[in-house]
């Protein structure tokens, strides 16, 4: 819990967890099918990239790839790291969660791009508008998303804490705002990830790096709760789903 209270936390990036947590359980791969639609594209932008890490562990990207990032902080690691491949990074409007956006008035979400600027638009755990990807694909465009269920609860439960209320996810939802967008659905898959934190101080640094799952969260804080939860099986299960589509 110490070395969890001190190490850095930045960007997007989970490299302090390695070896001390894993992941297993889903059907598909997201990379991989990341990389897949990229080897077939002329020009990609990922919306909301965050430090740019998982655009960065892409093969191939083509000459016009571009990524959003609506939280300020991680606008500058995010350029750092992809500037190096040649990437922009553009400080874009933030999407009300998906999870909150009414079907038929999606809040925010401007992507600053003219019509039919890319040939595939990425979009990993972050909200998306779906009106305003369908508007900057062109025709033959794609759409590729992996989004994630909320696992607060969970995280609050190891923590002895009342679950706070949230609007829920699923793949329904989904795909119904993709089709309100003006997109079509062409592959939809819900799925169930299983994570374990190998030690307290995984799940503890975990905590300072999703700082929305559990507001205020510090390991000073929370010393108590996590000394208990440490005797408990620290695995979380998550949500997530994948969806393909074109305009
Ligand atoms: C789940 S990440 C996804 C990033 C990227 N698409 C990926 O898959 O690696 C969601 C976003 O949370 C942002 N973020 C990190 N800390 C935040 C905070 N304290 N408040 C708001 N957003 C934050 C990051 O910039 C990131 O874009």
């Amino acid at each position: 819990m110490a070395e969890a209270e001190h190490a850095a936390v930045g960007g997007w990036d989970f490299g302090w967890l390695t070896g001390r947590v894993s992941a297993g359980g889903l059907a598909w791969e997201f990379g991989a099918l990341v990389d897949d639609a990229c080897a077939k594209a002329s020009s990609v932008l990922d919306v909301g990239t965050g430090g740019g890490e998982f655009l960065d562990a892409r093969q191939g990207l083509p000459a016009r790839t571009v990524a959003t990032e609506s939280w300020a902080p991680n606008v500058a690691v995010a350029g750092r790291r992809l500037g190096a491949r040649g990437v922009g990074v553009v400080h874009a409007e933030a999407a009300g969660g998906n999870a909150h956006q009414d079907r038929s008035r999606p809040v925010g979400g401007r992507l600053p791009f003219r019509a039919g600027a890319f040939d595939l638009v990425v979009c990993r755990h972050e909200a998306f508008v779906a009106s305003e990807v369908a508007r900057v694909l062109g025709a033959g465009g794609r759409f590729v998303t992996q989004q994630a269920a909320s696992s607060s609860d969970q995280l609050r439960q190891l923590l002895a804490l009342e679950p706070a209320p949230h609007p829920a996810m699923d793949l329904d939802l989904l795909v119904s705002q993709a089709r309100a967008g003006g997109l079509v659905v062409d592959d939809a898959r819900a799925g169930c990830e299983t994570v374990t934190f190998a030690d307290i101080g995984a799940l503890a640094w975990y905590l300072r790096m999703v700082p929305w799952a559990v507001p205020g969260f510090t390991v000073d804080r929370y010393r108590d709760a996590l000394t208990a939860a440490a005797r408990e099986d620290l695995k979380l299960y998550q949500e997530r789903y994948y969806l393909a589509a074109h305009p």
